[in-house]
């Protein structure tokens, strides 16, 4: 039914009229020095993909590159935290693959399943509908200021723990609601992943950067300068479509709105009639959810910062 053309969270293949396997495979290097958090946060995030699709996790297979004088003991605590998260998630590692490499990297695919009829897209959004994000922005600034030593594993504890978190409530509440469209929001950012949505969508988007949550101390990183490397790239990509109507400082926000997130939160379009009934619907699961904007007509993609 969906394969790469399209920029969807993963592939879906219809099995039967009320059943389709999703299918999406992530990995990345550590962007925590902990073992078991690494662990954790990768399954997270690979899993994600499948609630972005509005799917159920089933099985995961693990990928592993390693340095093999790391010792088992690292590498058995990062497939320690993978596996628990895949088994919160209600899912079975099932198997994997470990070859021996200079650096670090740790992956899952993860296969699910959903309704044929109730996949959720990234295309879809309609004029009129809110736009709804399921947690704070940040991590990309975060853990930079981590890796510089600025913050502590003990100080970054909130982000680590919402890297950690599955996007499961947000994904549940989201079908239980219905909605228009969804993604999530992982390495372009929070400007890149609208934009793409925006685009698919064929519609523009009104941002209000002021209602964005942000975790603590990432603005005075932004201001700072102290962001991931790639921010740079994706600002620059990001520029074209974005028109600045905000009295914030557009040079540090565009640093907070296109800093790449690891194990972001969901994005969703939703009916302005339906999205109180959305955010109530996350937040009875324990997740947390705010109003950040909304889709109007306009020059696909085209996001105003407000
Ligand atoms: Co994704
Ligand atoms: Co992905």
């Amino acid at each position: 039914m969906l394969g790469f053309e399209t920029s969807d969270d993963a592939a879906v293949w219809r099995l039967s009229d009320d059943s389709a396997a999703l299918l999406t495979v992530d990995f990345f290097t550590p962007i925590v020095d902990d073992p078991y958090d690494f662990g954790r946060i990768t399954a997270a995030n690979a899993l994600s993909d499948i609630y972005a699709m509005g799917g159920r996790p089933l099985t995961a297979m693990n990928l592993l590159a390693f340095p093999c004088s790391m010792g088992a003991e690292i590498v058995g605590e990062v497939v320690r935290g993978g596996a628990e998260k895949v088994a919160e998630a209600g899912a079975v590692t099932v198997g994997g693959h470990t070859i021996d490499d200079k650096e670090p990297k740790f992956g899952l695919s993860v296969f699910g399943v959903v309704h044929p009829d109730k996949v959720v897209r990234n295309r879809g959004a309609q004029a009129g509908d809110v736009l709804v994000l399921t947690k704070p922005i940040g991590t990309g600034l975060v853990a930079t200021a981590l890796k510089r030593g600025l913050e502590t594993e003990e100080s970054a504890r909130e982000v680590i723990e919402s890297m950690a978190t599955l996007n499961r409530a947000a994904c549940e509440a989201m079908v239980e609601i219905g909605v228009h469209a969804g993604t999530d929001v992982t390495g372009f950012g929070l400007l890149g992943h609208v934009h793409e949505m925006a685009e698919a969508s064929g519609c523009a988007v009104e941002l209000d950067a002021g209602a964005v949550p942000l975790f603590e101390r990432a603005l005075d990183y932004a201001e700072q300068g102290v962001a991931p490397g790639r921010t740079a790239e994706i600002v620059a990509w990001a520029d074209p479509f974005t028109r600045w109507e905000s009295a914030l400082a557009r040079d540090v926000w565009m640093r907070v709105l296109c800093d790449p997130q690891t194990s972001g939160g969901l994005l969703i379009a939703v009916a302005e009639a339906r999205a109180d009934a959305l955010v109530a619907a996350v937040e009875a699961r324990g997740g947390s959810a705010a109003l950040i904007g909304r889709c109007v007509s306009g020059t696909a993609g085209e996001v105003t910062v407000r």
